[in-house]
């Protein structure tokens, strides 16, 4: 393709497409030639208690979907293609990788760099498009990218909602009929956390008001309730955040068996 002097647009999925998948092609589809994808179960970025077993799979399905949307090419490598017999490399991005969703998953971000840097030199694609859903992840793979070198414009497509506000994944087909009708308080309440930060309200107040609601709306628990500078996830501290800052609200929280995370951007008003 590049012989031909056509950009490629590639976006790396583990499959069980949603919309959200698609937008991601179609995004990819504005700033090259051509859209490719692929679709790998990745097991690095699993550990050994986790759901890389019950993994949603539907390959035919996806496919269709990859092929609605316009991508040309999707590729689904097996374990063996991507980590080789004796295979002992992995890619370690510090500081980014090692905070919220690091901290709570330690072998998450390691994995997903090692596989997503072999995707890239089996691909080697101009721009690669990553959905802000996992938003930590996009940064890491910004810094992985800047770090190595690789010659890959990183785009973030903006995460799609249900008409009810809960965050599209692939991991939703989780819940049952119960805890679908009460996922939504998640979003609802980090509308309301983020309008409270937005206005000027102490980070330490907000997050701990966000916890309690979305215990009150009907979760197990919760992860972590986090607002952290939008560019490099750092805190802002106890206090505000200041005046014209770009904030991130993260939030993970598990419902029943199903571990959920969703993110959403503030900018501090005067
Ligand atoms: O976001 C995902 O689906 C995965 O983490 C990715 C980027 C495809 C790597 O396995």
């Amino acid at each position: 393709m590049q012989a031909q002097g056509k950009r490629i647009a590639f976006a790396p999925t583990m499959g069980a497409l949603h919309a959200g998948h698609v937008s991601l092609i179609r995004i990819g589809l504005e700033k090259a030639d051509v859209a490719a994808s692929s679709i790998f179960v990745n097991p690095t970025q699993f550990a050994a208690h986790e759901d890389l077993g019950t993994y949603p799979r539907s390959e035919d399905s996806d496919l269709q979907k990859l092929a609605e949307a316009g991508c040309a090419f999707c590729y689904c490598p097996t374990v063996t293609e991507m980590y080789p017999p004796g295979d002992s490399t992995r890619i370690q991005v510090k500081d980014l990788a090692h905070i919220l969703e690091g901290e709570v998953r330690p072998h998450f971000f390691e994995g997903v760099a090692s596989v997503v840097s072999r995707l890239f030199l089996h691909i080697g694609p101009d721009v690669a498009v990553f959905g802000e859903k996992d938003f930590q992840q996009l940064l890491v793979i910004k810094r992985m990218v800047q770090d190595l070198g690789f010659p890959i414009e990183i785009v973030g497509g903006p995460t799609l909602r249900e008409t009810d506000g809960l965050a599209m994944s692939s991991r939703n087909a989780y819940l049952d009929k119960e805890e679908r009708a009460r996922a939504p308080g998640l979003a609802r309440v980090m509308r309301e956390t983020a309008e409270l930060l937005a206005g000027g309200a102490g980070i330490r107040a907000a997050t701990d008001r966000a916890k309690a609601e979305i215990m009150a709306a009907g979760f197990t628990s919760v992860d972590y309730v986090e607002a952290r500078r939008a560019d490099t996830l750092a805190p802002f501290g106890l206090e505000s955040a200041p005046v014209g800052a770009s904030g991130r609200l993260l939030v993970a929280a598990r419902l029943g068996k199903t571990r959920m995370i969703d993110n959403m951007g503030f900018v501090r008003r005067a």
